[in-house]
């Protein structure tokens, strides 16, 4: 008990891990990176028991379908999978069905995807649209939603100066995000989101494109599944391989306002879980996991660069290896300058979460987004996983790659040859825990969870804002 206390004072005075912090690596950054990632940005928040009620329960999902999703911006598409006039998209979240469609003055409009007659859903699926013919008695819109042709309109006279216009939710363009939300009353999106939304102007997301995309259904629930990717401090049991240059440990957990929180877990340092290893150790191992360069290779562009001697005793010099190399490497892949790209920019991992189900991250890196969409009970959902890659420089943005469906009954690695063998265990590391959560949450004598005070803080954040839609808090 007193060694349990004594842990606790300690861990009351400094309140992190100890050792390095993510603002001493942005400190030795061989550039200056910007304001947004030195910011700590953590919310007091108690330190009570969670509910697993919110994960299991039908009455719940209800609740959510009713007051949540409804009341939020939602990530619909990208605008790289409908890039030309009457491109469509079939967006299905939390038993809502939208179909999108570029339309020819380059917006988008989100009709909501049923016949006005009797109610089937005009497409099932994307792709090219001249117009919208319900394949059941043939009621037929033009792509901007305008009514267009009535079949034995005889019997419809009673329609005559309705207006029988598709109806709408509202669209944002956002970094080339397609947003939607069915409240008209909520702000604009980046008002609605925060400070976050200008963390993203320095990357150029409107040029990218999706390059990678991959959906697989999950046996838990959405939010415990979108949960396992907001901390990072499971790695030095469930990704042991990434420890040594992994700053788990290390890792920056922020929340702004209701709707954003972010976690920033360090790449190129040794996890404060491993010691005795130099940064000559680092530098091999995320070679081997990223298939990079070798690190002969990365110490000649360190020395290149700076003019310094790579030192494997200091912590941060694999890190400086490292970004070189990336800056240089992406140079000539895209074709565009880093030279001003930070180490933390071009290294680091961004795990920016946007509520309820959005996790598009940030920095010089094919970005990773993960979107997770509720199934019709809690114990499922879908967890989509893309990597949105920069256009080379004097190119037209490519249009998205074909979305990879693993099967049910297959892991990731089923897809190696789509996401990479490593990124591909990653994955799998994490689905050997969540059938287990999601049925050990049932198991539970008492059914409330004891969270980390700042390493779960990411999960307290979600649920009290999540808690705000459900008694009626939000939206505003
Ligand atoms: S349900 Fe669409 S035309 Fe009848
Ligand atoms: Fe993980």
């Amino acid at each position: 008990m007193n060694e349990i206390k004594d842990v606790a004072r300690e861990a009351d005075k400094a309140d992190r891990c100890p050792g390095i912090t993510y603002t001493d690596m942005l400190e030795g950054d061989t550039r200056t990176p910007p304001d947004y990632l030195f910011e700590e940005t953590v919310a007091d928040m108690p330190d009570d028991p969670i509910p697993v009620d919110p994960y299991i329960s039908e009455e719940f999902a209800r609740l959510e379908r009713e007051r949540v999703f409804p009341n939020v911006w939602l990530f619909a598409a990208r605008e790289d999978e409908m890039p030309d006039p009457g491109d469509s998209v079939v967006f299905e979240i939390a038993g809502k069905s939208f179909l999108l469609i570029r339309q020819k003055d380059g917006g988008v409009k989100a009709f909501y995807n049923a016949c006005l007659h009797r109610g089937r859903k005009l497409r099932t699926e994307g792709g090219n649209s001249i117009q919208l013919r319900c394949p059941f008695h043939g009621f037929t819109w033009r792509n901007d939603g305008s009514l267009k042709e009535i079949p034995c309109a005889w019997d419809f006279k009673h329609l005559d100066g309705k207006d029988m216009s598709l109806p709408e939710a509202r669209v944002e363009l956002w970094q080339g995000f397609v947003m939607i939300t069915e409240n008209a009353d909520l702000p604009d999106f980046k008002t609605w989101l925060g400070p976050a939304a200008s963390h993203y102007e320095r990357y150029d997301f409107e040029n990218r494109y999706t390059g990678m995309w991959i959906q697989k259904r999950i046996p838990a629930n959405w939010k415990a599944t979108a949960e396992a990717f907001m901390e990072a401090w499971h790695s030095v049991t469930t990704h042991p391989q990434l420890l040594p240059f992994l700053g788990d440990a290390n890792t920056r957990y922020d929340h702004i306002g209701d709707h954003f929180n972010r976690a920033i877990t360090p790449s190129g340092v040794l996890s404060p879980h491993m010691k005795g290893k130099d940064s000559n150790y680092v530098l091999e191992k995320m070679n081997e996991f990223s298939g990079g360069a070798d690190a002969d290779t990365n110490r000649r562009f360190a020395a290149g660069d700076s003019g310094d001697e790579f030192d494997p005793a200091d912590p941060l010099s694999a890190r400086k290896v490292l970004a070189e190399a990336s800056r240089q490497g992406f140079a000539e892949q895209y074709g565009h300058d880093y030279s001003d790209a930070s180490d933390s920019e071009l290294l680091d991992n961004f795990t920016y979460n946007i509520f309820p189900n959005f996790a598009p991250w940030i920095g010089y890196l094919p970005t990773l987004t993960y979107r997770w969409l509720p199934g019709d009970t809690p114990d499922w959902c879908i967890m989509e996983i893309r990597l949105l890659f920069p256009t080379p420089k004097g190119e037209e943005r490519p249009r998205a790659v074909a979305l990879t469906y693993i099967p049910d009954d297959e892991p990731f690695a089923w897809a190696a040859d789509v996401m990479g063998p490593q990124l591909a265990n990653v994955f799998d590391q994490d689905m050997s825990n969540l059938p287990y959560v999601q049925e050990g949450m049932k198991a539970m004598r008492d059914g409330m969870m004891e969270l980390g005070h700042y390493q779960d803080s990411r999960v307290r954040h979600f649920q009290t804002t999540l808690r705000k839609y459900i008694d009626g808090e939000l939206p505003a």
